[in-house]
C-alpha cells in the first residue's frame, strides 16, 4: 500500500513545513497551519535514476519555429494594451484589486462583447444570476450572457470541456473549490489547487481564462504568492474611493510589457475608456503655489499628471513626509536633497505629496515635478504659467536625461505646456527653481 503524505502550509503566505507550527517563521501569523494531503510518497516509489530513455525529448531551441500568439480582442482598446494586444489564447490571467473597485464590472463588460461574436462562459461564484443581470443592463440594455452559478471548479471544467466557449470569466478564484481537498474556498491549499486545474484546463483546450481575484487587507493578492507563479499575467486594477479614475496595470505578463496601463473612468453605466488621460487629469488644475505638471512615461505611451505638494510647519518632533501615489522613500529622498541643495529649511516642516487622479508614479523621470511642486508650496510662489517638467533628480542636486525626452515633450505642447523644463535647459536644481519660479 503507498503511504499518503502530509505537509502543512501557512494559509497567510503560503509557506510549508513537514509539521505543525503554531506560528509561521515567514510571515509571523499565528495559528495559520493546516495540513494538506500531498498523495503518495513519490520519491520512495520507483526509485533509481531515470530519464535515460527519455533523450529524444530534448528540443534544440534552433529547431523551435517563432511562434506568433493567437489574440482575442476585448473590444475595449485600454485592456487589449495592457495585455500587449489582447487576449492571448490558452492563457490563464489574473485580474486582482480591492472590493468594489470594478473588476466584476470590467469582465462582464468584456463578456458581453466577446458574447456577441463567440460564446462566452460566466462563472459566477460570488454573485447570483439575478446580480449579474442587474449589473449588465446597467451596462447594455440588450445582452445575452450564459452564467454558470457553481463553485465547485471540477464542474467548471467538465462543462468548458464539454462547451468549448471562447473565453472563460471565474469570479473569483477565491470562492472556486474542489472536494479532492479539505481546505475551505479561499484557503491557500484550495486556491492554488483550482488555479492549477483551471490553468491545464486553459492550456489544453486553448481557451483563455480571466481570473477575478482579491487583495487582502495587507494589499497582496488572498492567497498564496504561488498563485501569480502559476498564471500567465497578472492584472491589477487600482484607483482609490476619492475618485471615478481606475488604472489597469500589468505586474506580471508572459506575453508583453508591464509598463503599460489602461486608464478608465467608473460611470453609471460601466467602466468607460479614458481616450486622452492627460486631458483629463489636468482639467480642474489650478496653477495655484504647490502645483506642478510632470510628464510621465507609461509603456509607450506620455501622460501629463499633475503633483501637488503642501508644506507647512509641523508640531512635531519629527516631521512628516507623506505620499500619496509616489513611493515614500523616495519622497524622503528628494526633500534632503532640496534642503541640502537649495538650502529650504524643510526640517520643520511637514510635508505632503499628491499625484492627483489616484495615478501612482514611479518613474524617475517625475523627480524633477515632485521637487518643483514642493518648492513652489514652500515658498508660496506659483509655477510659471504653462510649463511642465521633465527629469530625474540626482543626490548632488543635478538633473538627468530620461528616456523618451521628445515623445513627453511633444504631449506637452501638445496640450499647451510650452515651456517644458528638463536637464536640456536645466542642469541643476538652482536652474530649474530660477526658471520655474523666478
Ligand atoms: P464591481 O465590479 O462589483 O467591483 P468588484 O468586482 O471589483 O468588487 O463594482 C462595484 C461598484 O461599482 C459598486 O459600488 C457599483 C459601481 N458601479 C458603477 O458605478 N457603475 C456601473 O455601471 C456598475 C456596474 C457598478
Ligand atoms: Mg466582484
Amino acid at each position: 500500500m503507498t503511504k499518503l503524505s502530509s505537509i502543512y502550509i501557512c494559509q497567510q503566505c503560503g509557506y510549508q513545513s513537514p509539521q505543525f507550527l503554531g506560528k509561521c517563521p515567514q510571515c509571523d501569523s499565528w495559528n495559520s497551519f493546516e495540513e494538506e494531503i500531498t498523495g503518495g510518497l513519490a520519491s520512495t516509489r520507483g526509485g533509481g535514476i531515470k530519464g535515460v530513455e527519455k533523450l529524444s525529448e530534448i528540443t534544440n531551441l534552433a529547431d523551435i519555429q517563432k511562434q506568433v500568439y493567437a489574440r482575442l480582442s476585448s473590444s475595449i482598446d485600454e485592456f487589449d494594451r495592457v495585455l500587449g494586444g489582447g487576449i492571448v489564447k490558452g492563457s490563464l490571467i489574473l485580474v486582482a484589486g480591492d472590493p468594489g473597485i470594478g473588476k466584476s464590472t470590467l469582465l462582464t463588460q468584456i463578456a458581453l462583447n466577446i458574447n456577441d461574436g463567440g460564446a462566452v462562459l460566466y462563472v459566477a461564484g460570488e454573485e447570483s444570476a439575478q446580480q449579474i443581470k442587474i449589473r449588465t443592463d446597467r451596462i447594455k440594455q440588450k445582452n445575452s450572457l450564459p452564467i454558470l452559478n457553481h463553485t465547485n471548479v471540477d464542474v467548471v471544467c467538465g462543462v468548458v470541456d464539454k462547451l468549448k466557449p471562447s473565453l472563460v470569466i471565474v469570479d473569483s478564484i477565491q470562492t472556486m473549490e474542489t472536494e479532492d481537498l479539505t481546505g475551505v474556498p479561499g484557503s491557500v491549499g484550495q486556491v492554488r489547487e483550482c488555479a492549477h486545474r483551471l490553468q491545464r484546463l486553459a492550456k489544453a483546450n486553448h481557451i483563455p481564462i480571466l481570473l477575478v481575484g482579491h487583495i487582502t487587507k495587507e494589499g497582496s493578492i488572498a492567497g498564496p504568492k504561488s498563485l501569480e507563479h502559476l498564471v500567465d499575467v497578472v492584472l491589477s486594477l487600482e484607483g482609490d474611493s476619492a475618485n471615478n479614475f481606475r488604472v489597469l496595470r500589468g505586474t506580471k505578463n508572459r506575453f508583453g510589457a508591464t509598463d503599460e496601463v489602461g486608464i478608465f473612468e467608473m460611470t453609471e453605466i460601466g467602466m468607460m475608456e479614458v481616450k486622452n488621460p492627460s486631458k483629463l487629469f489636468l482639467e480642474t488644475r489650478q496653477n495655484a503655489p504647490g502645483s506642478a505638471v510632470a510628464a510621465i512615461l507609461t509603456g509607450l505611451r506620455p501622460l501629463l499628471v499633475e503633483i501637488q505638494a503642501l508644506v507647512t510647519k509641523s508640531n512635531l518632533p519629527s516631521p512628516r513626509r507623506t505620499g500619496q501615489g509616489v513611493d515614500n522613500n523616495k519622497l524622503q529622498l528628494l526633500v534632503a536633497v532640496l534642503q541640502k541643495r537649495l538650502g529650504l529649511a524643510l526640517y520643520d516642516q511637514d510635508i505632503f505629496v499628491n499625484v492627483t487622479g489616484g495615478l501612482r508614479v514611479e518613474e524617475p523621470a517625475a523627480d524633477l515635478g515632485i521637487c518643483m511642486a514642493i518648492v513652489s508650496s514652500f515658498k508660496d510662489k506659483v509655477v510659471a504659467a504653462k510649463t511642465a517638467f521633465i527629469g530625474e533628480v540626482g543626490l548632488l542636486g543635478e538633473i538627468r536625461g530620461i528616456r523618451g525626452l521628445e515623445k513627453r515633450t511633444q504631449e506637452a505642447k501638445k496640450l499647451g505646456f510650452t515651456n517644458v523644463i528638463s536637464y536640456e535647459n536645466a542642469k541643476s536644481l538652482q536652474q530649474a527653481a530660477r526658471l520655474a519660479l523666478g
